[in-house]
């Protein structure tokens, strides 16, 4: 168990490079593998839910090399995988799980996945669902609709499927499955999830087209393909990694941060909108695209945030963010309400809970809702005001969690212990050097 210390400070300064994007580096390595020739992937993140996609593939015979600048998938094509000799090992990662069940049921081999404490009691429901509708021979070996799963050779077909949860993983899991399938496949989300897989399968050259709904729903539809070709794939920053940063420099008084290269997807920003909303001083500088995934420089300053309402289809575009946004709203005037958002209770630990356990400890005034909470801001830490005290708080194993109280606690009084910190290399390897050079600069 390591514990992190962390205490008030002001006037944070400095540049940060964000690191790779999470949900667009496992990507890459999945249809690099299924792919034919080599795909080269610049800014890859090397954190631990990445490096479980990497450690699966190698299982299937895919040469994965880690160079200095760049990573190298040596793909094996569409049907090139080979049967793993062990159990492919997930760890704690949700999206190399989902996704990987999409491709490993058009494979004709038996495969299962399994992962830590927690993955393995993440629900997989829905996704053997639909996978089973379109003829996959995928089950849950314990029978609780968790992993570990075992998928058998299947023959698939297209399906349409509409998803009861804004879920990109679901709707991942479903096209990549679909790339094997007869007929085409249609995915409809009652809001739109993010769309990295279909920017990326686009790419590939393979044949994808979404639709949105004026209900607010999105479509999203593939046709079966022959191959992939490799692709140069630049992986942007990830924004879910920037909140952490953005919400220093907001909360900090006497702060001015430049967070370089951070993702700025529509699918991805609604914690700008947000930010937006509650009156943070942010300003996008030198913005740019490859493949389709837009990418911004952030400039942030100190401001004095004002509570607001998180709900609706905005949720998707924030999931892993709700936990920054709740310290934020516990450090704003006024109250925020976050609401549509019962997603939170699937993710790494129930958030709704873990947040909950957080804010409290340290002095918040946070109610939990079935879908959500209603937090009652204490104002703006300034020298006159210090809305939240140092505790100790436990990630539970949750790197968003973790990182989201390291933030809170530069802004409380005392110590803020953060429990078993190591959990951050999960997607940000790292995170809390970076963290301490804003203030020993
Ligand atoms: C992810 C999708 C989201 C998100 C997760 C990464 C992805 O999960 O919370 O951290 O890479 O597709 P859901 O699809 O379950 O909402």
């Amino acid at each position: 168990m390591s514990v992190k210390t962390i205490t008030k400070k002001s006037g944070l300064r400095g540049e940060i490079t964000i690191p790779g994007d999470k949900s667009i580096s496992h990507r890459s390595i999945m249809l690099g593998s299924i792919a034919l020739g080599t795909t080269e992937i610049t800014n890859f993140l090397e954190g631990a839910d990445c490096m479980s996609t990497i450690g699966c593939f190698r299982r299937m015979g895919v040469e994965i090399e880690r160079k200095a600048d760049c990573v190298l998938v040596h793909g094996k094509g569409m049907r090139g995988l080979s049967a793993p000799n062990n159990t492919l090992s997930v760890g704690n990662s949700g999206t190399t799980t989902r996704l990987l069940s999409g491709i490993l049921a058009g494979q004709n081999f038996t495969s299962v996945m399994s992962g830590d404490a927690s993955l393995n009691s993440r629900p997989m429901g829905r996704i053997i669902a639909p996978l089973r509708d379109m003829g996959a021979d995928i089950t849950s070996i314990n029978g609780d609709s968790c992993a570990p799963l075992k998928i058998s050779p299947g023959t698939l077909r297209g399906i349409s499927y509409r998803s009861p949860v804004a879920s990109a993983q679901v709707k991942s899991a479903i096209l990549l499955a679909g790339l094997y399938a007869e007929g085409d496949t249609h995915v409809t989300e009652p809001a739109l999830s993010r769309n990295h897989t279909e920017l990326m399968l686009q790419s590939f050259g393979v044949d994808v087209a979404t639709a949105f709904h004026a209900d607010g729903s999105a479509a999203a539809e593939v046709h079966p393909c022959l191959e992939l070709y490799g692709q140069q794939i630049y992986v942007p920053g990830d924004i879910s990694s920037a909140a952490y940063f953005i919400a220093a420099g907001a909360l900090v008084p006497g702060s001015e941060l430049l967070i370089k290269n951070a993702g700025t997807n529509t699918t991805r920003a609604g914690f700008l909108k947000v930010c937006e909303a509650m009156g943070a001083d942010l300003t996008l500088m030198s913005e740019s695209n490859t493949g389709g995934e837009p990418r911004s420089d952030i400039l942030v300053r100190t401001s004095t945030l004002k509570g607001t309402v998180i709900e609706g289809t905005l949720i998707p575009s924030l999931i892993d963010e709700i936990p920054m946004l709740a310290v934020m709203a516990a450090c704003a005037e006024g109250t925020t309400v976050i609401r549509d958002a019962a997603e939170l209770k699937v993710k790494e630990t129930n958030r709704i809970d873990t947040i909950t356990a957080g804010l409290k400890a340290m002095g918040a005034d946070v109610t939990p809702t079935d879908d959500g909470m209603i937090i009652h801001g204490k104002g703006a830490p300034r020298k006159d005001n210090t809305p939240l005290r140092g505790a100790e708080i436990q990630s539970f194993l949750d790197h968003r969690i973790a990182m989201s109280f390291a933030v809170a606690g530069l802004t409380a009084s005392g110590e803020t212990r953060i429990i078993d910190s190591q959990c951050v290399d999960v997607s940000y390897p790292g995170f809390f050097e970076t963290l301490k050079r804003l203030y020993s600069a």
